[in-house]
């Protein structure tokens, strides 16, 4: 074996087709089941985003009002999801909480299973536990950092859509247009990206034959990574830490000379620019005219010049969704999970896609470690000392 046949991180490799999504780093497009993101996310609610990417074809009339009751009728905080999250420390990270949370929704539906081989569900159970679980994560995403802030817990409206009321159980209020029109978009480009890190854990849980629950379980830990859904979290940190357009400069003399990754620039797929940033720019544009902020936009693009200038590195999505949250008032600890109450549909896609055409997931390794070697005086089954005492002393 070469170091040609090696292929670290995976980079490059097609380990499967999917018909989910498609990428394509040549024309800087992202196509979900063949239609560009980007005309998705300016004419259709997350909610019908979920049925094309979950069933093939954006939804009917009856189909989405279909979908959208049983949204709604699964939106609330369940007494053992909340007490769970109430047992979560307050100090952990949010995605731990999470973690949990959705976690328990699945010993709880699973419960009374007679075996593992019973757990894996039918393709009708899956696409149940998937709207499910996209309904119950706004509560438990709200509920998070509302405890945070030392709030209570606010109830769903069955009156209003996903986004809508996505933002009521988080603020307590019903927001301008505007801030429902920034946010539908960002959960409609968060939705779904091919075999990223996290969709792939989902497939590699799934392809063991375990359940949906456990793959979104080990899905949530990989994107908690800040070289993955971490970094839109990192980004603000970083927007903090400036603190003014004037600054960047120096800043970004001073992190690059130290080596720092700039966090919500660079991709693994993408080297000239991610298709979801003008989308998702623009949204952050409408919401610093609605908030007047021109302050966050001027440190945007002086970050964005200098550090293109200097690396020819382009921002992905988290660069622009990073402030475009923090405008709308969740805490930067919460950009995350919301990256999960989005990603949800995408991996839950993806698992019934794997679940429905199933090759375990099993790479081989190159072995990089000591020559063979032996226990000295070990002696085998047929009697043969692999090497004397004598021989193994003498050798140290
Ligand atoms: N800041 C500074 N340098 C960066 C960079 C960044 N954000 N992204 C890439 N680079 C540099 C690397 O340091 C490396 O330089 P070198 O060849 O001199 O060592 C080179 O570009 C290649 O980077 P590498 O990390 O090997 O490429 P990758 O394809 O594995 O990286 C990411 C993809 C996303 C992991 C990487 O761009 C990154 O860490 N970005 C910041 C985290 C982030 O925003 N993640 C969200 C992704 S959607």
């Amino acid at each position: 074996m070469t170091d040609q046949d090696i292929h670290k991180g995976l980079a490059g490799v097609i380990a499967d087709v999917t018909a989910i999504s498609k990428v394509d780093p040549e024309t800087n497009s992202l196509l979900y089941r063949g239609y560009p993101v980007h005309e998705l996310a300016a004419t259709q609610p997350a909610e019908a985003v979920a049925y094309l990417l979950w069933n093939g074809e954006l939804p009917t009339a009856d189909q989405l009002d279909a979908l959208r009751a049983d949204e709604r009728s699964h939106r609330a905080l369940a007494d053992d999801v909340r007490a769970v999250i109430d047992l979560t420390p307050l100090d952990a990270h949010p995605m731990d909480e999470v973690r949990s949370a959705i976690s328990v929704l699945g010993a709880r539906d699973l419960a009374g299973t007679g075996s593992v081989l019973d757990a894996g569900g039918t393709p009708e159970e899956n696409l149940a536990r998937s709207i499910h679980l996209f309904a119950a994560l706004p509560a438990i995403v709200a509920y998070g950092q509302r405890r945070r802030r030392g709030q209570d817990l606010i109830p769903p409206r069955d009156d209003l859509d996903y986004a809508a009321n996505f933002l009521w159980m988080t603020f307590g209020e019903e927001v301008d247009p505007v801030v429902v029109d920034a946010f539908n978009r960002s959960m409609i480009l968060y939705a779904e990206h091919s075999f990223n890190a996290s969709t792939f854990t989902a497939r590699v849980i799934t392809s063991t034959l375990s359940d949906l629950y456990s793959a979104v379980v080990g899905a949530i830990g990989a994107l908690k990574g800040p070289l993955h859904g971490g970094a839109n979290e990192a980004v603000l940190h970083i927007f903090d830490e400036i603190g003014d357009a004037d600054n960047v400069v120096p800043w970004l003399e001073d992190a690059l000379a130290h080596k720092r990754k700039i966090m919500g620039f660079g991709h693994r797929v993408y080297k000239r620019g991610d298709s979801r940033v003008p989308t998702m720019k623009a949204a952050l544009d409408s919401l610093v005219e609605h908030y007047d902020r021109p302050d966050v936009e001027a440190l945007y693009a002086t970050l964005e010049r200098e550090f293109v200038e200097r690396k020819g590195i382009y921002p992905n999505l988290d660069y622009p969704s990073g402030p475009a949250y923090s405008l709308m008032g969740f805490d930067t600890l919460t950009f995350t999970p919301l990256f999960v109450a989005a990603r949800i549909v995408g991996w839950t896609a993806h698992i019934m896609e794997q679940g429905a055409s199933n090759a375990l997931i099993r790479p081989l390794s190159a072995y990089g470690g000591p020559d063979e070697r032996h226990i000295a005086g070990f002696v085998d089954e047929a009697g043969t000392a692999t090497i004397s005492l004598r021989a193994a002393e003498a050798e140290g």
